[in-house]
Order: C-alpha cells, then structure tokens, then sequence
C-alpha cells in the first residue's frame, strides 16, 4: 500500500530515526512492502522511513537500470534495516534528487565505494561493498535516517520539473 510521502518542513525529516529492535514481525514486513510500493510508484530509487512518516533505521533501494544513471548496474530491491556505512573512499559529484525537495535537483558529492553493513527484516547480518549508484543511494538513504537532506550538503541544486525527469531518492 502507497504511503503518503511527508512534506519538506515536517520535522520528522530532521529527526534521528531509532533502531529497530524487533525482526520479523509482520509489522516490519508489511511497513517494508509498503516502502518498496511507495517508492516504485513515485518511480525512486531509494527510500527512508522517516520520509513517510516511521521514525525508524529502514530504508529500501532499488534500480531497474537505465535512464536514471545510464551505465550504471542495476540495484536488486533490497531493504537495509539499522544500515552503517563502516567505509567509504573516493569522491565523485552526481545529480540528485529526493521525494521530500520536490521541485529541486542537486549537484552532490559523495564516496564512489562504501562498505556498509545492516540487517534483513528477518535479522540477518547483510552488507558488503557498494560502488557507483548504489553506493549513492545508500549514503543518500542513510542521511535521511539522521535527518540529513541532500540539499544541505549540495555543491549546488537547481529547479526540477518532475514531470519530464524522474530523479528521486
Ligand atoms: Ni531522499
């Protein structure tokens, strides 16, 4: 089930979400399918609980491929539950944008590899190293959890009409 998507000022954004301590509930299963609908109907690639509204550590990620970051491989869905990045090196700009700044685009600079660990919704230790897109989208999604917005560490943003371009994290 779609979920509605907070509006920029709510403070829950600015917030630092807490850590879920109880896995594979039906609870944290159901919240997580309606983050994965919510964020494919809005055609992102990424998704933090705090943007609808949950105050916990859950995002969800996922690119098909193509336009959005051509030549870019493509991210499994995946949902990351209590996420760290333990590392990150390299340093490469790209186009951002974000369910929570309609109307913007940005211009970030982010690590090119991470490692990163977290949990599965059943508990299970997941991680490794990610590059690339995916590497964004995690640090992207892991700011959200400490109420960081991209547009606060943003060489530069600058209008987005949604309707022609879909970039949203
Ligand atoms: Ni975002």
């Amino acid at each position: 089930m779609e979920r509605t998507v907070l509006p920029f000022e709510s403070p829950m954004l600015r917030q630092v979400a807490a850590p879920v301590t109880a896995f594979g509930t039906d609870e944290l299963r159901a919240l997580v399918a309606d983050m994965f609908d919510t964020m494919r109907s809005g055609r992102g690639v990424g998704l933090a609980a705090p943007q609808i509204g949950i105050g916990q550590r859950i995002v969800v990620l996922e690119f098909p491929g193509g336009e959005r970051a051509p030549g870019e491989a493509p991210v499994p869905p995946t949902a990351l539950i209590n996420p760290v990045i333990t590392s990150g090196d390299g340093a490469v700009e790209d186009i951002e944008g974000c369910f929570s700044v309609p109307g913007k685009r940005g211009y970030v600079t982010r690590h090119s590899r991470i490692s990163y660990r977290a949990y599965d919704v059943d508990g299970n230790e997941i991680g490794g190293e990610a590059r690339g897109f995916h590497a964004r989208i995690i640090q992207h999604e892991v700011d959200h959890l400490n109420g960081v917005l991209y547009v606060d560490i943003a060489n530069r943003t600058e209008p987005w009409d949604r309707t022609t371009t879909q970039i949203r994290e």
